[in-house]
């Protein structure tokens, strides 16, 4: 900029100036998706990117609410978003996804410098909202019926080049007694394979490798489809692994219910498709599973997963564990470390249990003392963390196929990837991101691999 020249100030989305944009996302890789929907949205009406949030005209936030956590990070953004606001009166505040609509008949109350607000079924509310410059178009829009539509079919500005998120069903027929998502997102409606299937095979055409087919339970997709369309979950793999381009697909997150025995052959059948699911246990105690709603026990659980390994050797396994849920006792507990002592899970999410309003679990007799909950957390943590470093360890002089995303986060002078097994690699080697490369482990530990790139090595 000419030495002097002022900036030029924003001047907030009703000074019509040329409006940026900033999406704020928390929660899972559904919300990451739906963001990246967000932006092309905002793109296509005119807006751009601005790189934080005190240099964008319009702040977007999507939020989680899965547990008590992101709420309060969402509390805490949402305080400077309002401080910006009273610096620069134009800005406009947008709340999406899954705390708006949980909370949709208090949110303006609570927050009525929010502009905005809408659901994780109706993202293009938002841009109905903007495109008319807020003027006769309603505050808020949410939906969990008939007015819910797939963010799939909105334009997408892709935060990463090679890999790629698709979308395959939206909403949950689950009754988990914990989880407010079946609340937020509705009945499970899944998409017809021929979009997806276009879509995959779109971008591949882009340069994308790797692929990720994302439902809230990926693998009971297809059931309600019309009769003339109606297939499974593992047909679905069969379709992706055919398109041209594409070396690797993964899918979250499965339910251990639904996991039937085609979609395990297809997990073997498939080149593309990688040694690792991700296996939600949530407990080890069947009686604990129970009231969960869960639908399956202990037993049936452990079955899976030795008929899962007896498909796909070598298969990498991921889970999420919640402690303390109400009326967990010390057994039901031990039961929980004795599954993934058994299991040896290369990694693990482990949530302590966080009451949702609206859930059955949230009115449960027998809350579990903070201090008991902590203490439960801390010792399976330690657990996970010392067989995720003995799984990772055990590939030490194995050559791993790694696809590259981009520079070491810890290491300039290195290279980082992931394995098909799902294990982040910082290597040694002179390729570049989008190439798959083998790789030799030199070393590890409970979350990374490192190595050398193997053609290096040989040389
Ligand atoms: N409390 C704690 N953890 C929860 N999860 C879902 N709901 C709750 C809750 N109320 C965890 C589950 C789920 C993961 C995404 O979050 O383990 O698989
Ligand atoms: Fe959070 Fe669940 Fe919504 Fe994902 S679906 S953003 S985890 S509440």
């Amino acid at each position: 900029m000419p030495g002097g020249a002022e900036r030029p100030r924003p001047r907030g989305y009703h000074g019509r100036a040329v409006k940026r944009y900033h999406v704020t996302t928390f929660g899972c890789q559904m919300n990451a998706h739906d963001s990246e929907r967000i932006k092309g949205m905002l793109e296509e009406l005119g807006l751009g990117e601005a790189p934080d949030q005190a240099e964008a005209d319009v702040l977007v936030f999507n939020t989680c609410t899965i547990r008590e956590k992101p709420d309060q990070r969402f509390a805490a953004h949402l305080a400077q978003a309002r401080a910006l606001k009273e610096r620069n009166e134009g800005t406009v505040i947008a709340v999406g996804g899954c705390y708006a609509e949980a909370q949709r008949e208090r949110l303006f109350e609570l927050y009525p410098f929010v502009d905005v607000a809408f659901g994780p079924g109706t993202i293009p509310h938002l841009g109905d909202w903007l495109g008319a410059g807020g003027d006769g178009v309603a505050r808020a829009q949410f939906g969990i019926a008939e007015e819910r539509s797939f963010a799939g079919t909105l334009p997408m500005h892709r935060e990463r080049r090679f890999q790629g998120w698709v979308q395959v069903s939206m909403g949950c027929n689950s009754k988990c007694a914990y989880c407010i998502v079946p609340r937020v997102r509705g009945r499970e409606v899944s998409r017809r394979p021929g979009d997806i299937v276009a879509e995959v095979t779109r971008l591949a055409g882009e340069g994308v490798r790797e692929i990720t087919l994302l439902g809230q339970n990926v693998n009971s997709w297809g059931r309600d489809l019309a009769p003339d369309l109606r297939t499974d979950f593992g047909e679905l793999l069969r379709a992706t692994d055919a398109v041209d381009g594409i070396a690797r697909i993964r899918f979250t997150s499965p339910h251990p219910k639904d996991f039937r025995d085609p979609v395990i052959a297809a997990l073997a059948d498939c080149d593309a498709v990688c040694e690792h699911v991700h296996l939600p246990l949530q407990s080890g105690a069947t009686r604990i599973l129970k009231a969960m709603r869960r639908t399956y026990d202990r037993d049936r659980y452990l079955r899976l997963v030795d008929k899962l390994r007896a498909a796909v050797p070598d298969l990498a396994l991921g889970t999420d564990i919640i402690v303390g849920f109400p009326g967990e006792t010390e057994d039901d507990f031990a039961e929980t470390l004795a599954v993934v002592e058994e299991v040896r899970y290369d990694s693990a999410y482990t949530f302590v249990f966080s009451p949702r309003a609206g859930t059955e679990a949230a009115t449960m007799p027998d809350p579990v003392p903070e201090d008991v909950k902590r203490d439960r957390i801390e010792r399976l943590i330690e657990l996970v963390q010392r067989i995720a470093a003995e799984r990772n360890a055990d590939r030490i002089g194995r050559v791993e196929q790694v696809l590259v995303e981009g520079a070491s986060r810890t290491d300039a002078s290195l290279l980082r990837g992931r394995t098909r097994r799902n294990t982040t690699v910082n290597f040694a080697g002179s390729v570049r991101p989008g190439d798959l490369v083998d790789v030799r482990i030199e070393a590890a530990t409970s979350t990374t691999l490192k190595g050398t790139e193997a053609a290096l090595v040989a040389a």
